[in-house]
């Protein structure tokens, strides 16, 4: 077989049916939760001015210096394929004064973001988060309880075990900028032991050294003077109350003084989840507080806290846990037809049984009756309906269980009935629910 002429972008894939199940599945959970914790949903555009993503995520950050798809637009504007939702949401939040509603606001989004990255396992160029940011206050309840949403969606996706919260505090401006200076001045002498990368950050993002996966950083790194010894009393009570209040809601945590996240925005708490499995190093989602954002925006001195999934990261997971998404496309019933009078029947049939939530499928073309009984078969629906000319004729329909293989003969007007007491009110509420 030859090449097809074109393929998919690099690091940017289809989502073909089989997974859409789990896309769609992600999404309801996503839906469920946060609407239950009263979230609203924001859609902001797949691409913003690029000044937006620089002054927003720190123009030392790996995103923003080489992680970016950046053009300019035909009158001559920098523009950039969001690569993340806080920043947008930030900018949304002023621009369209929610400044005045009561705060905090609480948004989530699920979108597809874009990094220009190099493609590799749990990697992509074009990728989708389901997020929430909570703007306007910095009880450290909230940070707690963004903390506890994501976990309750990790819980409802099957993946909360498989998966284990890291936090740590990177304070204010304050007390992280004394820090900066003990960091640097450690590394001084250092550098020629320090990867290409690290030896860039020192200067323009030493935080970043703490989480260099390169071995001899990562020596380096354990050894360096600890956060903890320039915290200030102020970060340090309210980093202590995150904890007391994820205690309170029993969420398992691993204190991690190396974790500071890839963004500049993050103030205090940051968190990750990351699997429990050895030697695994991608996270399936992370976040933390961003007192200073909004500012940065233009804005008033306005505080916030959120949090953001990769969902393919998650739907792997979720398949290695042996997790499958529950089906919406299961077919309950097959209506197969012979004859026009039975044809006509069936055209009316079909819609009836699909406003009751039952799904049905059925041939309205002209296949003879073994091929249509083939379909069902390969539909792996769960039961027939066959009608013939003299099924018409005499008000009957044939209704067959397709994986016991037993029929019977049943009058025509009580198809409906007998259906919805095979299938069980219970698969037909779950069928509704997807139907939502
Ligand atoms: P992030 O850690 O950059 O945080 O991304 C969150 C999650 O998105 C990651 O844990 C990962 O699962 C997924 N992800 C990131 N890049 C890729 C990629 N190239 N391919 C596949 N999945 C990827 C943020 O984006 C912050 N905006 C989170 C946040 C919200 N902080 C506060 N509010």
């Amino acid at each position: 077989m030859s090449a097809p002429l074109f393929q998919a972008v690099r690091g940017m894939n289809d989502i073909l049916p089989d997974e859409h199940l789990y896309f769609s599945f992600i999404k309801k959970v996503v839906r469920h939760r946060c609407r239950q914790a009263g979230f609203r949903r924001i859609t902001t555009p797949v691409m913003e001015n690029v000044e937006l993503f620089q002054r927003g995520l720190g123009d030392a950050t790996d995103i923003v210096e080489k992680e970016m798809f950046v053009f300019t637009s035909n009158s001559g504007k920098r523009m950039a394929l969001r690569p993340e939702g806080t920043a947008g949401v930030v900018r949304s939040y002023l621009q369209n004064g929610m400044q005045q509603l009561p705060q905090p606001v609480e948004l989530y989004y699920i979108e597809p973001f874009f990094r220009y990255s190099r493609p590799q396992k749990g990697r992509f160029r074009q990728f989708h988060q389901f997020g929430f940011e909570v703007i306007g206050e910095n009880d450290p309840a909230l940070d707690a309880q963004v903390i506890y949403l994501a976990h309750r969606i990790n819980q409802d996706l099957g993946v909360a075990d498989k998966l284990q919260l890291q936090i740590n505090t990177i304070g204010c401006k304050e007390c992280r900028g004394a820090y900066r200076e003990a960091l640097v001045n450690y590394y001084i002498g250092k550098e020629r032991s320090l990867c290409g990368d690290c030896k860039n950050r020192l200067n323009r993002n030493p935080l970043r050294l703490l989480d260099c996966k390169v071995e001899d950083c990562r020596i380096l790194a354990s050894i360096a003077p600890k956060f903890e010894n320039s915290i200030c009393d102020k970060c340090k009570a309210f980093h202590a109350l995150v904890l007391e209040y994820l205690d309170a809601f029993q969420i398992p945590y691993v204190k991690n003084p190396q974790l500071v996240r890839g963004l500049d925005y993050y103030t205090n708490t940051v968190f990750e989840f990351w699997s429990r499995k050895e030697g695994a190093q991608n996270a399936t989602g992370g976040g933390g507080r961003y007192d200073g954002l909004v500012e940065l925006m233009g804005g008033q001195p306005t505080p916030g806290v959120g949090y953001a999934a990769g969902i393919e990261r998650t739907i792997e997971y979720m398949k290695e846990s042996g997790i499958r998404a529950p089906s919406k496309d299961k077919v309950h019933v097959f209506v197969a037809q012979l004859g026009l009078p039975a044809k006509k029947r069936a055209m009316t049939l079909i819609p009836k049984l699909r406003e009751l939530g039952i799904y049905t499928l059925g041939a309205i073309g002209k296949a003879s009756m073994k091929a249509q009984m083939g379909l069902a078969d390969k539909f792996k629906a769960q039961y027939a309906i066959i009608m013939g000319q003299i099924e018409v004729q005499e008000e009957k329909a044939i209704i067959r269980d397709m994986t016991k293989g037993s029929q019977e003969i049943i009058p025509y007007d009580t198809v409906i009935e007998v259906l919805e007491k095979k299938l069980g009110r219970d698969k037909l509420e779950t069928h509704r629910l997807w139907e939502e």
